[in-house]
Parts: C-alpha cells; structure tokens; sequence
C-alpha cells in the first residue's frame, strides 16, 4: 500500500487534502482536527500529546493511509463534532510567503488599548532588531499612523505598488489615515468598501520581507474582523481584554468567534489591568485582574498584564509612541515570540 501521510505532516494539511481522514483520527480518539492549536501540529505530535505509544501511532497511520486509498480501517469512522452553521475557515497561509507571521490583534470592543497594544508590540519586536510591519484594519478609526507619528502619503514602491510609511524605527505602516486629505475626516464606507481596503492594505502593499505583520483588527466580532480573518492568511490572533471585558463576556465572543473560524489564539493580553502611584502603590481601576479566568476560559496563555500608564497616552497623542520604554512591554514581546514557536 502506498504511503501517502506520514507521522511528519501537519494534521491541518492531512485533513485539508484528504477530507475522508477527519473521521479516522476521531475514530482513534484523537479530537486534535477539531482544535486550532492541535490542528497546527504533526500527526506524531498529536499522537504524542494524546500519550499514544508509538504502536498506537502506527495503527492511525496505517488507517490514515488506508481511508485515502479507499481501503477498510481497524476501527469505526467517527464523526467530527461540528458547530452550528457552515464551517467557516481561515484562509490558509502561502508556503513561499515573504511575510513570515501575519499576526491580528483583536477585541470584543473598542477603547481596550488595541491599537496601544499592536504599536508597543511591535516596537517592542523592532528593539530586537525584527522586521516588522503594521496594517491598520481599523479602517473608520485609525489610529495607529497618529501614534508614531508617521505623516504624509505612500508612495509607489518601484514595482509599482504601493510603498508603506516607515517609522522611525522602521517599522512599516499602512493606515488609512495617510489617504486622508485631514486626519480628522471620516470614514463613511459601507462594509463591503472597508473589506475590500483591508485586503488592498495587504495585497497592494510592497511590504517587502517581515518577521511579523500585526493587523490591527477594528473592535468587535462583526464583519470587517471577519474579513480580515477570513480573507487574510492570518497565523494567530492577539486577544486584547480588560478588567471589565470579562464580567460582559466580551472575551468568550471573541475567543467563539476565532474557534469557529478555525484560527490559533497565541495568548491574551490584559491590559488597563492596574495602576501604580509613583511610591509603588498598587490600584486595580478597572477591577480584580482576571489573569487566571482568563487562561481558563480562552485556553491560550496570558502574554502580558499592562498597567495604565499616562505617560503612554501623552507619547501616544504626540506621535512618539517609540520613545516609551517599559519592561513589561518586552515581556509581552518575548511572551508573545516564544508562545509562537510552540504553537506552530
Ligand atoms: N495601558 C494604558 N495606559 C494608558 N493609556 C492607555 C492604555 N491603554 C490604552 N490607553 C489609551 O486609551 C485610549 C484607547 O486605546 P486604543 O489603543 O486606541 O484602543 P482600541 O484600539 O482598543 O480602541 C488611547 O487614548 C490610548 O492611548
Ligand atoms: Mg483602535
């Protein structure tokens, strides 16, 4: 019999390609096609985390093999579980893509730090002397231009597409800001317009090698986030939350909503979590941290608790969000850097 998968392929690829094993890997008691971050591993590494000894895996290969070639499997077929609805799906990433990691940030609403988060990541990412770049998806709010200060309009790259803003530090940005004849005019564009700029942003833009592109995704579950995870080969997704975030329930919509989109959550961010007076005294505004409901309820890690700091916003409305520096920040960016490497 020839041996199409092997214990090395990814268990998305394997499913992906041959639909028909969905149901021998769940017939052998493996959920791992039905889980975002299980998906992403080998098949070895499925067995591995679910302790199949290595006969186990031996036997699932072979089913494996055998449901491709239309042949009988030492166990019963069963059905995947499914959600409700057609199952929506991410679009997959390019294998020869120049960008290494598009990263999305996102939250169950607006005025969280999203954008605070997505700037201070990558400058923190940046300090490590990676390549970064930043979509701004918020296409009715844009923020991210104003906070680094980046003016002006693109030009067009010598290929002929369109050539981002660069920071001071380098980054690579792309707001909508800088197609704006006033940075105060708005945005009135009905979804379908705003879908389609987000993927200009990403297709039309020479944004040349990255380490990591951070979308910054606009508040909600609605369509112009979807867009952007549908649409867009996004890697993994940054939840930003608050103190408050949690009583709502805001996160677990967020946190459904990627599920079902089949994508990987690398970790939470909680940010606003407390402030601290300049003799060390310790305040939580917003609330009880909820570090480790947060853990619970998402089962990603929590990158990062940020404190409010009003030094942050100053720098932030004058456009020189770089010259902010805090520990805390390089923590997240260090989290946030190995976290992907077990999850992919
Ligand atoms: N940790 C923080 N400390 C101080 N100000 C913050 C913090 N997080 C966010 N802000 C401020 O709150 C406002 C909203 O943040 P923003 O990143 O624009 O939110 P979102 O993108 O989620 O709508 C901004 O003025 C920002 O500078
Ligand atoms: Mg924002």
């Amino acid at each position: 019999m020839a041996e199409t998968i092997n214990a090395d392929m990814i268990i998305h690829d394997v499913v992906t390609k041959y639909p028909s094993t969905v149901k021998v890997f769940h017939g052998h008691g493996l959920p791992c096609t039905a889980c975002a971050v299980g998906a992403r591993e080998s098949v070895a590494g499925g067995a591995r985390t679910h302790r199949f000894t290595p006969e186990k895996l031996d036997v699932l290969l072979k089913d494996l093999n055998a449901s491709v070639n239309g042949e009988p499997i030492s166990v019963a077929p069963k059905k995947a579980p499914v959600g409700r609805g057609v199952p929506l799906q991410m679009s997959p990433a390019p294998a020869d893509r120049k960008i290494k990691q598009v990263i999305a940030i996102m939250s169950g609403k607006g005025g969280v730090g999203k954008s605070l988060v997505t700037g201070l990541l990558a400058v923190s990412l940046r300090r490590q002397g990676l390549s970064v770049g930043i979509l701004d998806g918020d296409i009715t709010g844009p923020s991210i231009a104003r906070m680094f200060g980046a003016k002006g309009q693109p030009g067009k790259s010598p290929s002929g597409g369109i050539d981002p803003l660069r920071s001071k530090a380098g980054i690579k940005i792309m707001s909508m800001n800088m197609f704006l004849e006033h940075e105060s005019d708005p945005v009135v564009w009905r979804g379908p317009m705003i879908s389609s700029a987000i993927k200009q942003f990403y297709s039309d833009v020479e944004w040349g090698q990255l380490d990591y592109l951070l979308v910054d995704l606009p508040p909600g579950t609605s369509d112009a986030p979807m867009t952007v995870l549908q649409s867009l080969p996004v890697d993994g997704i940054v939840i930003v939350s608050s103190p408050q975030m949690l009583a709502t329930m805001i996160v677990m919509k967020c946190v459904n909503m990627v599920r079902q989109l089949k994508g990987v959550i690398v970790g939470i961010v909680e940010n606003m979590s407390y402030f601290e007076t300049p003799n060390g005294e310790h305040y939580e505004i917003f609330g009880p941290s909820n570090g480790t409901e947060l853990v619970s309820m998402s089962g990603s890690p929590l990158l990062a608790q940020l404190p409010i700091d009003s030094a942050l916003t100053t720098l932030c409305d004058a456009g020189r969000v770089e010259e902010y520096y805090s520990p805390t920040y390089e923590l997240l960016a260090e989290n946030f850097i190995n976290t992907l490497k077990i999850k992919r």
